[in-house]
Formats: C-alpha cells, structure tokens, sequence
C-alpha cells in the first residue's frame, strides 16, 4: 500500500525560520517558475526553463566562492584580478539534476561533474541509489548537489551522506522548489549544509508531491509522463 502521508514536523510558519534556506527573490526566477510550473508547458520549454532558474539560483549559490589574485594585463596597463580558488563538484541528482548541470558549467566552467543516480521509491518514499562513479576519495573543495525538488529530503539527505562519507567537507544543496517538509529534514540531519532554492513551496500531498509545486520533474523533463 502506499505510504499516506509523511509525519508531518512542527514546522516553521515561514522560510525566515529555515537558518539554512535561501530562497531567491529575483523578479527574473519567479517570472520562469510560473512558467515552469503550469502545467500545459512542454518538455522542451520546461527544460529551457529549468536551465535558465539553475543559472540564476546557481549565481546565489556561488556567491560566496573563494577567489585567488592574478595578474592580468589589459591593453592599457597591469592589474590585479581574480581567478576562482575552489575546485567546484557538481553533483546532478539522475534523473531530474542533469537539466541543471549545463547552466551550472557555464557560470562555472572548470567545475568536474559527479553523477549520482537516486530514485524514490514509490511505496515508500525512501530514496534507492542506482548508480554513484564518484572515486575513492574527494576532488574537489565545494559540493553543489543539483535537483530540482527538495520533497521528503530523504534524496538530498542520502546525497549529503554520500558527498561526506566521500569526504566532502562544503556542501551546497541547489533546488527549484523545496517543501518544508524537506527542508526541516535536511536541516535537522545536516545544519552545515544550507539550501539555495527558487522556491518553498507549501507542503507535501498523501504521495510525497510538493503542492502546489510542478509535478513530476524527471518526467516533465524527459517527457516520459503518464500517456493517459
Ligand atoms: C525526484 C527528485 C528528487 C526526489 C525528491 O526524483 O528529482 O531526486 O524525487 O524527493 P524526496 O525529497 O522525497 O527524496 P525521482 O525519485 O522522481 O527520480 P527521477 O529524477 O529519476 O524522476
Ligand atoms: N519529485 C518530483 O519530481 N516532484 C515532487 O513534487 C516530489 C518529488
């Protein structure tokens, strides 16, 4: 039988009591989410728009990348700039994440990109891992683990997990639309992980959906939806 709901947590009334959340405010991002969550856009729009709101949300979430000066000559004399000093790990979520790792490469182009393929399984709403080709030890400085919904939390926590166990010591999660039953979940397991997200969304359905969310976003994706 399916799960009914998730027990609910004494939620905060608003994301002002998530320390860890950010939730962007641009007028640019709540534009596309609109876009992005009714439900007559098409595959093809919907991840177009997926990758324009992971570019914007991605910007936030860098905000606080650590930089090295270099010497930079222009054509009329000699100045200090900056190069990025942290080594960045994207880390997509298969399947919804990989709509968001093209945006996240072009604001960050030498980042290295580790895939790790989590489903939810439907009964129990608890996460499966299916695929992880991270090496042995860490690469990199900073973490961003992509995906675009923050539901239960159960994906982003065993994501966390992972990324730690590896021996990740900053982690970023980038949403699009969070439930704050996740969010709580997160933040309760790992408070040194904060969340960037486009949005925090009401609450969790009798299937673990986020309301009023956008549905199923692996399958608005990839256009794999029920045909019915
Ligand atoms: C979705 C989503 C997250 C997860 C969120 O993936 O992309 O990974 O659900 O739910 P949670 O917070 O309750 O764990 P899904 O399992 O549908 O896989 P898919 O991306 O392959 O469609
Ligand atoms: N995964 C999704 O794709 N959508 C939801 O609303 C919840 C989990």
């Amino acid at each position: 039988m399916p799960r009914t709901t998730t027990s609910k947590p004494d939620l905060p009334a608003s994301h002002a009591d998530f320390p860890t959340l950010h939730v962007s405010t641009h007028p640019a991002v709540q534009h596309k989410l609109a876009l992005l969550r009714n439900a007559v856009t098409e595959p093809k729009k919907f991840r177009e728009l997926v990758r324009e709101i992971s570019w914007l949300v991605g910007y936030e979430a860098l905000a606080d990348a650590r930089l090295r000066s270099i010497s930079v000559h222009t054509p009329l004399e000699k100045m200090q700039g900056h190069e990025l000093a942290d080594r960045i790990g994207l880390v997509p979520i298969l399947r919804a994440g990989l709509g968001m790792v093209d945006a996240m490469l072009e604001l960050m182009p030498t980042a290295q990109v580790w895939h790790l393929g989590l489903f939810r399984d439907e009964r129990t709403l608890r996460p499966v891992e299916y695929y992880n080709k991270l090496p042995n030890s860490t690469t990199v400085d900073l973490c961003l683990i992509l995906d675009p919904m923050l539901a239960t939390g159960g994906s982003a926590t065993a994501a966390i997990e992972v990324l730690k166990r590896w021996g990740a010591e900053r982690i970023k999660l980038v949403n699009l639309i969070a439930a704050p039953e996740g969010v709580h979940a997160v933040q309760a397991a790992h408070p040194d992980v904060p969340i960037y997200t486009a949005a925090l969304d009401r609450q969790l359905n009798e299937k673990g959906y986020i309301l009023p969310g956008l549905g199923d976003a692996g399958d608005r994706q990839f256009g794999t939806g029920r045909s019915d």
